[in-house]
């Protein structure tokens, strides 16, 4: 957040942060200007509270001024400890930055500046912004950002003051949210508009590319080359609290529409000079084709992203690759030695079931890489390696974009294993890769089925009970949907493979029964398409109410569909990415139908730290 008007900037920007916090609890930091040349910079590590602990004690004396700044950090580059919070400054420490996003060409930035002599005092990517700014700052802010913007890549939004121009804010923006509000003598800056809609409704949405200066009295916008350009204003007529939620009612839908934006950000920077490139794990290529088996390991939704991943890894590199529950896995005594390739995915990387497998298959010798969606956190830590899913802070206790960018990063790990064991030439490695990269544009096309589903939610959901089949990676998706129904609607609901259906299962088919069919693309494996037809079929002669997920344009499925949910036509081993989308919005508008809170499930949490 950023602020510069008639009132004291520090209470604005604490007040914004409140409402921004849920963007990321990893440290909280302020920078006040006082107008006479001073910048004071106040920051911590962990909660809100903790930056506001720390202003009690050291006195807010110092950060008196009407221009300042402030930041809540979801870490992704450097553990969330005092030196990695923002504001960063530059080394004059007349320049402060915060960043929102990642900074891809960091390490070579990072290497540049300290070839200058200049000596980074953390680990982010985001302090190198304020050094570079302040090597070409010559008495024009704004121009130097939009110069140091030009040599950024990746995702970002940077605010950004200097003590000599005090009336001031500089901010730039790439790939990640950032907005103004236009208030009377004042202007605001956000990454979204809940940070200062109790002080004005009169926003300004900036484009790609873009670098805005807000002064009290309004605000101008270039491209990162300085050609002036016409921005949209727009009205916020939101509440405080949907305008939290992005306008939502609750945070699980505005997190599944951050899809397509999640896995944009989980995939950037993975695939260079036509290789895949895992720079955050520390498992040489040595070690990758030393593997000779793989277990994933995970709890719950993590847990059906792997069973997904079993289909790819094996797929692509022709390694066993056994799925296995947590909880179950170090009970059981499993054969694992140094060739073992361990992936523990967990988001909150605090699961208690996953850290102690990690903690038995270290102890068994093998090697555990971690997928985790939240930077220092217990798994990753204890791990030989680690990936980090940049799927952005998740508050629904249900997972939604966590389990998208799960499945990505799997897919990731299977197509380095391909690539470094060579069981894959490197063109067709580039072209998974590149099949990967459409899917934010695929999901985005499925989030169209929102309306359709709310709309079957409410004729659903005063079932008692509802079924979910699929088949090879339907599966798992099948499995997804029903551990969804049960945590938010707490409906009884299963998943099965379908061709187990006739084995016990079919039973329980009776009239008028929901079933909800993960259909497989015609156009992929014909033979699944055509058995899991002959399934709908039977459960169609014995009542059951069909509801059918399929690719658009498959005709072939429509006289079995009481209802068709399209998605538009992935290949196959992509499916789960849009498949679960309707899944997820069923789920949670089932949930909200029956007056149940969707974002805190009873009985649940959002991380669960015992056995
Ligand atoms: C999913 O909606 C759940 N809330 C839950 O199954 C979750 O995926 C599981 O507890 C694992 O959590 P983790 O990814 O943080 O390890």
């Amino acid at each position: 957040m950023g602020y510069t008007g008639h009132r004291p900037a520090l209470d604005v920007v604490l007040d914004g942060l409140r409402r921004l916090e849920y963007r990321g609890y990893d440290s909280a930091g302020v920078a006040v200007l006082d107008g006479d040349g001073g910048l004071a910079v106040e920051r911590k590590a962990g909660r809100l509270a903790n930056l506001e602990a720390r202003l009690d004690e050291v006195g807010r004396d110092s950060l008196t001024g009407g221009t300042g700044m402030g930041h809540t950090r979801w870490a992704t580059h450097g553990a969330p400890v005092d030196r990695n919070s923002h504001p960063h400054r530059d080394t004059t420490g007349r320049i402060a930055v915060v960043h929102n996003g990642i900074i891809e060409n960091f390490a070579q930035l990072r290497a540049e500046l300290e070839a200058d002599g200049i000596e980074l005092a953390s680990d982010t990517d985001s302090e190198t912004a304020a050094h570079l700014v302040s090597r070409i700052y010559d008495g024009d802010l704004a121009a130097a950002v939009r110069t140091v913007s030009r040599r950024l890549e990746g995702a970002f939004t940077l605010v950004v003051t200097h003590a000599d121009e005090p009336d001031k804010v500089v901010a730039a923006r790439r790939s990640s949210p950032l907005v103004v509000g236009v208030g009377e003598g004042e202007t605001f800056l956000a990454s979204d508009v809940a940070a200062f809609i109790e002080h004005t409704r009169n926003a300004v949405e900036l484009g790609q590319d873009q670098v805005v200066v807000i002064t009290k009295d309004g605000y101008e916008v270039t491209d990162f080359h300085g050609e002036p350009v016409q921005a949209k204003p727009f009205e916020v007529n939101w509440d405080l609290s949907a305008a939290e939620k992005g306008g939502h009612d609750y945070f699980m839908l505005k997190e599944i529409e951050e899809q397509p934006e999640a896995l944009a950000n989980t995939l950037r920077g993975h695939f260079t000079d036509g290789r895949i490139v895992l720079d955050e794990q520390r498992l040489a290529d040595q070690d990758l084709r030393d593997v000779d088996k793989v277990f994933v390991v995970a709890c719950g939704t993590a847990y059906h992203s792997g069973l997904v991943a079993k289909y790819a890894i094996e797929h692509w590199t022709r390694l066993p690759v056994e799925c296995e529950l947590a909880s179950e896995f170090r009970y059981r005594d499993p054969v694992l030695d140094r060739d073992t390739l361990v992936v523990a995915i967990s988001q909150s990387g605090e699961t208690a079931d996953t850290l102690e497998a990690v903690r038995h298959a270290r102890e068994q010798k093998a090697r555990v890489l971690a997928i985790c969606n939240t930077n220092g956190a217990q798994i990753p830590r204890e791990s030989d390696a680690v990936l980090y899913t940049h799927a952005g802070p998740e508050i629904g206790v249900a997972a939604t974009k966590t389990f998208l960018a799960q499945i990505a990063t799997n897919y990731l790990v299977g197509l380095a294993l391909a690539q470094a064991r060579g069981t894959k030439y490197p063109d067709e490695v580039a072209r998974e890769f590149h099949e990967l990269e459409a899917m934010p544009a695929a999901v985005q096309q499925a989030l169209g089925t929102v309306g359709q589903v709310r709309e079957l939610a409410h004729e659903l959901s005063d079932s008692k009970a509802i079924l979910f089949l699929g088949r090879h990676v339907g599966f798992p998706v099948a499995l997804e949907g029903a551990l969804k129904l049960k945590e938010l609607a707490y409906m009884h609901a299963e998943g099965f493979a379908a061709g187990e259906l006739k084995h016990g299962p079919i039973a329980l088919i009776e009239d008028q029964l929901p079933v909800v069919v993960v259909m497989p693309s015609p156009k992929g494996r014909a033979v699944l398409h055509s058995k899991l037809l002959s399934n709908i079929s039977e459960i169609q002669a014995r009542g059951a109410r069909t509801i059918v997920i399929a690719e658009e344009g498959d005709d072939t499925v429509k006289p079995f569909a009481d209802h068709l949910i399209e998605v538009p036509a992935v290949p196959t081993l992509l499916q789960p990415l849009v498949s679960s989308v309707p899944l997820q919005v069923l789920a949670a508008e089932i949930a909200r139908s029956r007056g149940y809170d969707v974002d805190k499930p009873r009985n649940l949490a959002k991380s669960v730290t015992v056995e």
